[in-house]
């Protein structure tokens, strides 16, 4: 049987700091002026120095099981696309099934830059189409304002924190992901680079590794390269998607696409011969958010009423890596009314999940020190 995977809940979440233009530029060398005209960019929100990627991703997906209704322990899967987790392992995705209490839920982290939610739509997409799972949190999270160089004006102005969420659920009706095209190109890795650190001197004779060559883990960009390879993979991607799944711009209601530069999404509307307002924005509001973008967005299009039952929507990323692909979805939900308090009252599980978590630690220390003063220093059974 031929199962589609439905989004049937969606949520995001931004941190509530906001730093405008105006505060940047008492920090760089920039103005309001040259970064709104380059980029379209007037806000951002920026994480507390008591959130993280994990804290940020965990509410996304908390609101998105809200509107689903469906209960965290109900999860069989969760992905989260990120490129800033506060550790590599445990993943983000880990740190956010404990957070949730997603008890059945299998979970890890996909890298692929700015087209992080795409790729991950389509793992959990065919997960659900295979029957392993019936259904699936897709979460895009970053916190992008610990990997920038806040002193590099033509970095620093660009980027955002946030995260957003979506719930898929298997059906047997046609509908939900309907497409997707992924692609990549590693010979532009340089392009775009956030470098892993490794400080750990090899003390082994032929592995005398020390350090990778990097000094700081922060983005490096070529911006012109950047933005010719954009408007090329937007354009493309959307192109290759429509045919696979056999429709036209025509049939499309709303394009999705990664948040990072007006410019470039003008450049490929145009190469496109699309207006504008096929295109959703909110960047203006939120900056780039790499692979939180895309479902930040789908938020705020759904809370804007600009997605009605049977509408195709494409999603649309390009990135690091250098990576792109596109996804056709075919929106078949109505919002529904999800009242605060009833929100707020079923939060209660999370908190109740906290406490389940530091029982099963506080278990598995003292089976620890039970255990081991009965065995050998080796953990083998003394005779
Ligand atoms: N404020 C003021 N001046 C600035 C700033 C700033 N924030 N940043 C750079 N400048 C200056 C430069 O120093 C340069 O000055 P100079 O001529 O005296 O040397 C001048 O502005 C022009 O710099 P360029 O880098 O040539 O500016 P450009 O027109 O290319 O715009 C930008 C830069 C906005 C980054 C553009 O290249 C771009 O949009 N690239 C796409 C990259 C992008 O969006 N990346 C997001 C991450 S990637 C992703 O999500 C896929």
């Amino acid at each position: 049987m031929m199962r589609y995977a439905h989004v049937v809940g969606w949520g995001r979440y931004l941190p509530d700091r906001v730093v405008t233009n105006d505060e940047l530029s008492r920090v760089v060398d920039t103005s309001d002026e040259w970064i709104y005209q380059r980029t379209g960019i007037h806000e951002r929100h920026i994480a507390a120095a008591h959130e993280t990627t994990a804290t940020m991703a965990f509410e996304a997906a908390a609101r998105a099981l809200a509107v689903a209704d469906l209960h965290p322990s109900a999860i069989e899967l969760i992905i989260v696309a990120t490129s800033t987790p506060a550790y590599m392992f445990p993943s983000t995705a880990c740190t956010v099934q404990d957070y949730l209490g997603a008890s059945h839920a299998g979970a890890f982290d996909l890298s692929a830059a700015c087209s992080g939610f795409v790729y991950a739509l389509q793992m959990a997409a065919q997960s659900i189409a295979a029957g392993s799972v019936h259904n699936a949190l897709v979460i895009g999270a970053e916190t992008m304002s610990r990997v920038i160089d806040w002193q590099d004006r033509s970095t620093c102005v660009l980027f955002g924190d946030g995260a957003g969420a979506v719930v898929l659920k298997g059906s047997s009706i046609p509908g939900g992901v309907m497409a997707t095209t992924l692609r990549s190109d590693g010979s532009g890795g340089d392009l775009l680079s956030l470098p892993a650190l490794y400080h750990n001197p090899v003390p082994i004779a032929g592995a005398e590794f020390s350090h990778n060559g990097h000094h700081k883990n922060i983005v490096d960009m070529d911006g012109k390269q950047v933005y010719r390879f954009a408007t090329n993979v937007i354009a493309s991607s959307i192109h290759d998607v429509l045919k696979m799944a056999e429709l036209t711009t025509d049939d499309i209601a709303l394009i999705i696409p990664h948040q990072a530069n007006v410019r470039i999404i003008e450049t490929a509307a145009k190469k496109l011969k699309l207006p504008m307002e096929k295109f959703y924005l909110n960047l203006e509001h939120t900056g780039n958010t790499s692979a939180a973008s895309i479902p930040l967005a789908l938020c705020d299009a759904v809370r804007d009423g600009r997605l009605k039952p049977d509408d195709n929507v494409v999603l649309v990323g390009f990135g690091g890596g250098l990576t792109w692909g596109a996804s056709v979805v075919k929106w078949d939900v109505t919002p529904p009314d999800v009242s605060f308090p009833d929100r707020e009252w079923k939060r209660v599980r999370y908190v109740m999940a906290r406490g389940r978590s530091h029982v099963r630690r506080l278990q598995r220390r003292v089976e620890a020190a039970v255990v081991r003063p009965s065995r050998n220093g080796d953990g083998s059974d003394g005779d």
